[in-house]
C-alpha cells in the first residue's frame, strides 16, 4: 500500500464512539437508548469478547429511543449490550474481484476466502439513474432461448418478469439464460430459496462456466427479513457498479415475491398498516424504487430478470400486479405445459415484450406475429381437434394452424443444454414462418 493510501485511511479513521445500550427486543425489533444515529445506519450490537457483533440497521426512532432491525440472528442479544453506530449506512466491496463469488447479501464472501483488499466501497442505495438521462432501449440483448429471443426479444437494459407457478422451470430457465446469454456478465440474487437449493442452483443449473461470468448473491429463507432485502439491493448496486464501467450486465432476481414478503414482515413489525393480503405500504413504494435502479444509463445497461411467483394461474395477487405495472414485459411460465413435457415452458400468447417492436426488423415482426396468430388458432380449435371433431377443409385459417403445429412446438423446445444464439433463433423464425416461405 502507498504512502497515500495510508495517509488517506489515517484521515478516514472517525475516532468518535457513537454508543448507546439496548432497552428492548420485541420480536425483530430491537430498541435502544442511544446512539446518535440517522435512518439507515449501520450498528454494531456488541456481544462481548466471545461472539461477533450483531449488524443491525436503524429504521426508525420512538421517543428517544431507536429502533433496530438485525441483519443476522439476534439470540445472544441481552439488556444492556452497547450499540455502536458506524455513523454511516452499509457499503459493500465492489470490483472485477466479484466474479465467480458468491456472497451473502452483506456482500461478504460465503464462499471461503477473502475479498481481495484493493476493492471499492459503494453504497447499497442508489437512485435510479435521471429519466432523462436514460438513453431509449435500441438493441437486442441474446438471452440464448430460441423461444425468447425471438418472439419475446429483450432489449439491453429491457426489464421483466418470469411469472410462474413453484416447480415450473424457474431455476432452469435462469441457469440456462446465465449460460448463453450475450451479456457481459451475470448478477443472480437467490433471495429466500431454501438453503439446499442454492448449491443445487450453483452445480447443476448454473455450472462452472455460468458462474465464471456472474456473481451470486445468497440470501436464504431462514435469515432475518433485513437481510433478505440487503440481498437484493447488493445484487443490485453490484449491477450498477459494472454497468457505471461500461459494461451490459444481467441482473437476475429469485424471487421478488420473496423480497416483497420479506419489506412485508419489516412493515408489520414496525406497525405499519396490512393492506391487500397483509403487504405493508412501504412494500409497493420499495418495489418501483428497486426495480427502477436497473435499466439503461448513459455507461451501459442493467438488463434485469424477476421471477415472481404466482399461486395456481392467479395473476392478479398484488406483488405480480404491481411488478407487471412497473416492468417493462413479463413471460409466463405455464404449469399446463411443463406437465406435457414441453420446456422451456414458456406460454407466449400469455408472455410480451413491450420493448420488442421498437428493436426489432420489420420482417421479423411479421414472422413473429404470424407465429403467434397460427399457435391462437391452433389452442382456440385445439379442443375439437383432439377429439377429432374438426373436418379437415372447414377452414383454410385452422388446416394451416394444424400442418404449422409440429413446427411450432419443435421451435418452442429447447434441450437445457441446447445454446442458441438470437441470430439462429431469428434465422429459423424468418425461414419457417417468414411471408417468404
Ligand atoms: N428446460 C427444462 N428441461 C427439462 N426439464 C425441466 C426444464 N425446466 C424445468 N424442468 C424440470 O422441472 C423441475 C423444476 O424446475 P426448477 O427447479 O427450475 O423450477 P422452479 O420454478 O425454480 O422451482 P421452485 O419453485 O421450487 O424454485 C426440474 O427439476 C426439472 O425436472
Ligand atoms: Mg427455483
Amino acid at each position: 500500500m502507498g504512502i497515500d493510501a495510508l495517509i488517506s485511511r489515517v484521515t478516514d479513521i472517525d475516532p468518535y464512539y457513537r454508543l448507546g445500550r439496548v432497552s428492548r427486543v420485541v420480536g425483530l425489533m430491537i430498541e435502544s437508548k442511544g446512539p446518535k444515529a440517522s435512518i439507515g445506519d449501520l450498528c454494531k450490537i456488541l456481544i462481548g469478547r466471545d461472539h461477533p457483533p450483531v449488524y443491525a440497521e436503524v429504521v426508525g426512532f420512538n421517543d428517544e429511543h431507536v429502533l433496530l432491525m438485525p441483519y443476522t440472528n439476534i439470540h445472544r442479544i441481552a439488556p444492556g449490550c452497547l450499540v455502536e453506530s458506524t455513523g454511516r449506512p452499509l457499503a459493500i466491496k465492489v470490483g472485477d474481484a466479484l466474479k465467480g463469488r458468491v456472497l451473502n447479501g452483506l456482500g461478504m464472501p460465503m464462499d471461503g476466502g477473502e475479498l481481495p483488499a484493493d476493492l471499492c466501497e459503494y453504497s447499497t442505495h442508489q437512485p435510479p439513474p435521471n429519466p432523462l438521462d436514460r438513453p431509449r432501449i435500441h438493441s437486442p440483448l441474446t438471452v440464448g432461448i430460441r423461444s425468447i429471443d425471438a418472439l419475446l426479444t429483450v432489449g439491453k437494459g429491457q426489464r421483466m418478469g418470469i411469472f410462474a407457478g413453484s416447480g415450473v422451470g424457474k431455476s432452469t430457465t435462469l441457469g440456462m439464460i446465465a449460460r448463453n446469454t450475450s451479456a457481459d456478465l451475470n448478477v443472480i440474487a437467490l433471495i429466500g430459496e431454501r438453503g439446499r437449493e442454492v448449491l443445487e442452483f450453483i452445480e447443476n443449473d448454473l455450472g462452472e462456466e455460468g458462474l465464471r461470468r456472474s456473481v451470486l448473491v445468497v440470501a436464504t429463507s431462514d435469515q432475518p427479513a433485513l437481510m433478505r432485502i440487503k440481498g437484493a439491493l447488493t445484487a443490485t448496486a453490484i449491477a450498477e457498479y459494472f454497468r457505471a464501467q461500461g459494461q451490459d450486465v444481467l441482473l437476475m432476481m429469485d424471487s421478488l415475491t420473496r423480497v416483497a414478503m420479506a419489506q412485508r414482515e419489516i412493515g408489520l413489525a414496525i406497525g405499519e398498516p396490512p393492506t391487500t393480503k397483509g403487504y405493508t405500504p412501504s412494500v409497493f413504494a420499495l418495489l418501483p424504487q428497486l426495480l427502477e435502479r436497473a435499466g439503461t444509463s448513459r455507461d451501459g445497461s442493467v438488463t434485469a430478470f424477476y421471477t415472481v411467483l404466482v399461486d395456481g394461474d392467479d395473476l392478479d395477487e398484488p406483488i405480480s400486479d404491481a411488478a407487471r405495472g412497473i416492468l417493462d414485459g413479463h413471460i409466463v411460465l405455464d404449469r399446463r405445459l411443463a406437465e406435457k413435457g414441453q420446456y422451456p415452458a414458456v406460454n407466449i400468447l400469455k408472455s410480451i415484450s413491450r420493448v420488442m417492436t421498437s428493436i426489432v426488423s420489420k420482417e421479423e415482426r411479421e414472422a413473429a406475429n404470424r407465429f403467434r396468430n397460427l399457435l391462437a388458432q391452433y389452442e382456440e380449435a385445439s379442443d375439437l381437434i383432439q377429439i377429432g371433431a374438426y373436418k379437415a377443409g372447414s377452414s383454410a385459417e385452422i388446416d394451416e394452424a394444424i400442418r404449422f403445429y409440429p413446427s411450432i412446438i419443435r421451435f418452442l423446445k429447447q434441450d437445457v443444454t441446447e445454446n442458441v444464439t438470437r441470430d439462429a433463433a431469428v434465422q429459423q423464425l424468418l425461414s419457417e414462418f417468414g411471408r417468404g416461405e
